[in-house]
C-alpha cells in the first residue's frame, strides 16, 4: 500500500474517529467498572465529541465537567447531570450549574465558603466535595503534573470536613499505570484517612491509562477491590479521559509543498501543529506518522511544516521510505483525545473536518468548518 492509498474517500484535512476502536476501549472500561464495583465517567476535557455521547453512555456511568459549558453538553447529549470540578466558580452561573450538575467539587475551602450556601439553596439534591492534593505524583512534565511542586490544584492541608461535604476528589495521574495509582492512593489514604469514615464517595480523578496495551487491568481491579474492602460504605468514581479515546483515530493531512532550506527539508502540510495538535508543541512530543519513522535513519528525511506563520509550527525529523511530493497524504496517529477539544483557528488556517468511520466501515463527516466559524469567534 502506498501512502496515497490511505483512505482516498476521506477529504483531508480531517480528524477521523474509528468507532470500532472506541467501542473496544469502552468495553474494557466497562469490564473494569463491573468487576471492581465502581463508577467510571468520561472526563469531557479530553473528549467532548458529543455525537458519540449516546454510545459512550451505553458503557460508562456519565461524565465529569470542568466548566458550566461542559456540564451543559453532558446534560444535553448524555442526558445525565454532570459531576463538576472547576478550579473556581462564577456566581453568574449558579442557576444553570445547579440545574445541570449532580455533584460539585471545590478546589479550596474559600471556594466552598463562597459558593456552597447558594448552590445548596438552589438544589438541595446536589452532592458536594473537596478536591485534595494527595501529595504524591510520578509525572516528568511539570505542565501535566497536577500534584507536583507549586500545584494550585486541590487543598494541601485539611483539618476538618466542612458541613455538607460528602466526598473527596483527587487527580494526580497523567497517562500513568495502576502501580503509580496504587502509590498515589496510599499517599491519599495516609493524608486523609481520618475523613473517609464520614464520607459517601471518593473520586480518584483521571490519568488512568487503562486501555493502553501494557496496562495491568487485573492489578487495578485488585487495588480497587482492596480499597472497597477497607471502605465498603464509599462509592468509588474514576474519571479517565485519554483512556476512553486512546488510539481511536487519526488526523489525515495533505502535503501541499516540499521545500528545501539550508538546514531542513520540509513537507508543508495543510494542518498547523499549534492550531490543530497543540500538545505536540506543548508537551512536546512527536506523534507516530503512519509509514514513517521518527528520526533520520531512513532514506528520505523531512520535517513536517505547519500551515501557520509561527516559526516553531513544525515537527520532526521523520524518515520516509519513499520520496514525498505535493499531493501525498500523511496519517498522524492517535489524534482524538486532547486534540479536538484544544484546537484554535489561529491564522485562520482551515480547521480539519471531524469525521467518523462507523462500525459498518462507512465514513461520515460530523462537522465541516467554514469562514463563518472563523468570523463568529470574533464578533
Ligand atoms: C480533574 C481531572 N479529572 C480527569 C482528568 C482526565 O485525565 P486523563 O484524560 O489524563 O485521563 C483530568 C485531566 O486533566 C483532570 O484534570
Amino acid at each position: 500500500m502506498t501512502i496515497n492509498e490511505n483512505y482516498p474517500h476521506i477529504n483531508a484535512p480531517a480528524y477521523v474517529l474509528e468507532e470500532k476502536k472506541l467501542i473496544k476501549n469502552l468495553e474494557m472500561l466497562r469490564e473494569v467498572r463491573d468487576e471492581a464495583g465502581i463508577e467510571i465517567i468520561l472526563a469531557l476535557k479530553a473528549v467532548a465529541l458529543w455525537p458519540v455521547f449516546p454510545l459512550i453512555r451505553q458503557y460508562l456511568n456519565g461524565a465529569t465537567a470542568s466548566s458550566l459549558n461542559e456540564a451543559r453538553l453532558i446534560k444535553d447529549h448524555m442526558g445525565d447531570r454532570a459531576h463538576v470540578y472547576a478550579p473556581s466558580y462564577r456566581s453568574e452561573e449558579y442557576e444553570l450549574l445547579a440545574a445541570t450538575a449532580q455533584s460539585i467539587t471545590f478546589n479550596s475551602l474559600s471556594e466552598y465558603k463562597r459558593h456552597y450556601p447558594s448552590l445548596k439553596n438552589l438544589n438541595s439534591s446536589l452532592h458536594f466535595g473537596l478536591r485534595v492534593n494527595p501529595g504524591y505524583s510520578e509525572i516528568d512534565v511539570a505542565l501535566y503534573d497536577p500534584a507536583g511542586p507549586g500545584s494550585r490544584l486541590g487543598i494541601h492541608t485539611l483539618t476538618q470536613l466542612p458541613s455538607g461535604i460528602t466526598g473527596l476528589h483527587f487527580h494526580a495521574l497523567c497517562e500513568n499505570n495502576s502501580f503509580t495509582f496504587e502509590r498515589v492512593l496510599e499517599s491519599f489514604e495516609t493524608r486523609y484517612q481520618q475523613f473517609l469514615p464520614d464520607l459517601e464517595w471518593v473520586n480518584f480523578g483521571g490519568g488512568h491509562l487503562i486501555t493502553e496495551a501494557s496496562y495491568d487491568i487485573p492489578h487495578l481491579i485488585s487495588v480497587l477491590k482492596k480499597f472497597k474492602e477497607r471502605y465498603p460504605h464509599l462509592k468509588v468514581i474514576m474519571e479517565p479521559g485519554s483512556a476512553v479515546a486512546w488510539q481511536t483515530g487519526f488526523l489525515k493531512t495533505t502535503v501541499k509543498d516540499v521545500i528545501d532550506t539550508p538546514d531542513r527539508k520540509f513537507l508543508m502540510l495543510d494542518i498547523s501543529f499549534t492550531a490543530h495538535t497543540p500538545d505536540c508543541l506543548e508537551m512536546p512530543y512527536n506523534p507516530a506518522v503512519r509509514h514513517a519513522q521518527f528520526g533520520t535513519n531512513g532514506e528520505h528525511v523531512y520535517y513536517l511544516g505547519g500551515a501557520s506563520c509561527l516559526a516553531g509550527d513544525q515537527l520532526g525529523p521523520y524518515s520516509f521510505k519513499n520520496k514525498m511530493q505535493a499531493g501525498d497524504h500523511l496519517i498522524l496517529e492517535d489524534m482524538i483525545h486532547y486534540t479536538l477539544v484544544k484546537t484554535t483557528m489561529f491564522n485562520g488556517v482551515q480547521h480539519p473536518d471531524i469525521g467518523m468511520i462507523d462500525r459498518a466501515d462507512q465514513y461520515k463527516v460530523l462537522r465541516r468548518f467554514d469562514y463563518e466559524d472563523y468570523k463568529n469567534r470574533m464578533g
